[in-house]
């Protein structure tokens, strides 16, 4: 830390800390002074440069730094969102907290298991099904309206902001698939060129948990960093259903 230079810029940042190789350690807060006149502007920006600066042994996950990626959802001062999309709060007044995503196994301190987020994706069958042959032997065609179907939902970036905000998913998160699986099944029941919209549907509602745990909190969209609605995907697929 360089306090000496500009020190009216120094602003202090409590970081969750927790060590899988030291067990018996309980999960802390560590405060990190940080001069905002060397750092770059997002939330990113700043765990590099105490990472690369202060502290290497500071772990969280991070890849395109443009919010493409999804790997750098953290908790920012109570609010779930990707770090290099969420700008610091530069307020030298208040420390701020940085904390795992919630209601999840940590691996590593900001690092969280995503195994049972990843497995709901993955059970809803998340690519183009179809029971015939593109009528021009070479791809499935869609018209400019039914693509723009899509839009809404296919920016998704998986990046578990939604779910993990989701208080019916954090107690039910294995029966519950949670937003963002569920806006990712409705991609895909949105698709005019897919086939299996019926058994799509189907098989999100032949129990009473996968879809219908969803109490219309709408936490899942408030915190979304890109702008996404995926309580207004899972409203309409449970109409679709009750329509059918
Ligand atoms: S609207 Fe449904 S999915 Fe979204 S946060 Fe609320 S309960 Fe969860
Ligand atoms: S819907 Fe939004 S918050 Fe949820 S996983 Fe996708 S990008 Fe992240
Ligand atoms: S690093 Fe890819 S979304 Fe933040």
């Amino acid at each position: 830390m360089s306090r000496s230079e500009k020190p009216k810029e120094v602003k202090e940042f409590k970081i969750y800390r927790w060590n899988p190789d030291k067990p018996l350690h309980k999960p802390f807060l560590q405060s990190y002074y940080v001069d905002l006149s060397t750092c770059g502007p997002m939330v990113l920006d700043l765990l590099q440069k105490i990472k690369a600066e202060q502290d290497s042994s500071l772990s969280y996950r991070r890849s395109c730094r443009e919010g493409i990626c999804g790997s750098c959802s953290m908790n920012i001062d109570g609010i779930n969102t990707v770090a290099c999309l969420k700008a610091i709060d530069t307020d030298p007044s208040k420390a701020t907290m940085i904390t795992p995503l919630p209601h999840m196994f940590v691996v590593k301190d900001l690092v969280v298991d995503l195994t049972t987020f990843y497995q709901q994706y993955k059970l809803i069958e998340p690519w183009l099904k179809t029971k015939k042959k593109p009528e021009n032997g070479r791809e499935f065609l869609q018209s400019p309206g039914d693509r723009k179907k899509l839009d809404g939902l296919y920016e998704c970036i998986l990046c578990a902001c939604c779910s993990t905000a989701c208080p019916a998913y954090w107690w039910n998160s294995e029966e519950f698939l949670g937003p963002a699986a569920l806006l990712h099944a409705y991609r895909w029941i949105s698709d005019s060129r897919d086939d299996f919209t019926q058994e799509r549907l189907q098989a999100l509602t032949e129990d009473e948990k996968k879809l219908y745990r969803c109490r219309t909190i709408r936490s899942c969209t408030a915190t979304c960093p890109k702008s996404l609605d995926p309580a207004r995907a899972i409203a309409a697929m449970r109409t679709s259903h009750q329509l059918h």
